[in-house]
């Protein structure tokens, strides 16, 4: 299998094949999601609430998504990796610091792109990191670092003026290059909107089935991260039950003095 890039997920559009991304934050998982032939590896800043343990993703740093995107790319040989560039580590006003960052990610991380969040507010700051060499993908709707401005974790473009602006926004993060489009929670009809009007893919979260392409949270779609579960998510696995029940049996075996056997010592 040939490694994915950027210009693989464009034919795949042309070619009305379907893109899949999942999330990884660590080796294993990265290589598991590689041998699956899944498209793409986001390392997302959700990084912050299902591995963390915040309950946002604002307080993930460079250095936390450096770390755990090392990680990943060292298991990811054939797949994608995008990071997420955290909170205020770009959309701050300076964007010779926007570049710089992007850079400092790519540079120590070994990731292949990176994933900003907003519209035309970063249009500036995408297009110079795209000159800088660096693959951007975008990401509109329900942008998780706005958390605070959304008033919590709603669904977007709902009124016809946000989806109208979505829609603008869609069309200058395309004019201004990025290689893909993330669309979160919003209206499905909105989202197949937008597949069509853009000629890059799109990749969904609760964005319907109109997109290019789809997107989970791994954490979330295993069913490891119990603490709420988005309307959009399919469970593809409850391992959080299998892997307490596993912790028990080993309680268990060591408390009654079965674990470990003499073929398990030396
Ligand atoms: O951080 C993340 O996991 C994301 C996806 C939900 C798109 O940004
Ligand atoms: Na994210």
């Amino acid at each position: 299998k040939e490694k994915v890039t950027t210009k693989t997920l464009q034919a795949k559009k042309v070619a009305k094949e379907k893109i899949t991304m999942l999330t990884a934050y660590d080796y294993p998982t990265a290589k598991m999601i590689d041998e699956a032939g899944i498209d793409v590896i986001l390392v997302g800043d959700s990084l912050g609430m299902v591995v963390l343990g915040y309950d946002d993703t604002l307080a993930v740093t460079i250095g936390d998504m450096i770390h755990h995107t090392k990680a990943v790319t060292r298991g990811a040989t054939d797949t994608l990796v995008v990071t997420d560039m955290p909170f205020m580590s770009y959309k701050t006003g300076k964007i010779n610091l926007t570049v710089q960052n992007a850079g400092r990610i790519m540079k120590e991380s070994g990731a292949q792109a990176v994933k900003m969040e907003g519209g035309s507010e970063i249009v500036a700051e995408v297009e110079a990191t795209i000159n800088a060499g660096i693959p951007v993908m975008g990401h509109l709707g329900l942008t998780p670092q706005s958390v605070n401005q959304f008033g919590g974790f709603k669904v977007q473009g709902k009124t016809e003026k946000a989806a109208q602006e979505l829609l603008e926004d869609a069309r200058e993060l395309e004019e201004a290059g990025v290689f893909a489009l993330v669309l979160e929670c919003i209206p499905a009809r909105l989202a197949s909107l937008v597949t069509e009007e853009l000629t890059i893919p799109t990749i969904g979260i609760g964005a319907g089935k109109g997109c290019d392409g789809q997107v989970l949270v791994t954490q979330d779609m295993l069913g490891i991260f119990g603490d709420f579960t988005p309307k959009f998510v399919r469970k593809y696995a409850k391992l959080n039950q299998r892997i307490i029940s596993a912790f028990k049996d080993y309680q268990n075996d060591v408390e009654e003095g079965s674990f470990p056997r003499k073929e398990e010592s030396f």
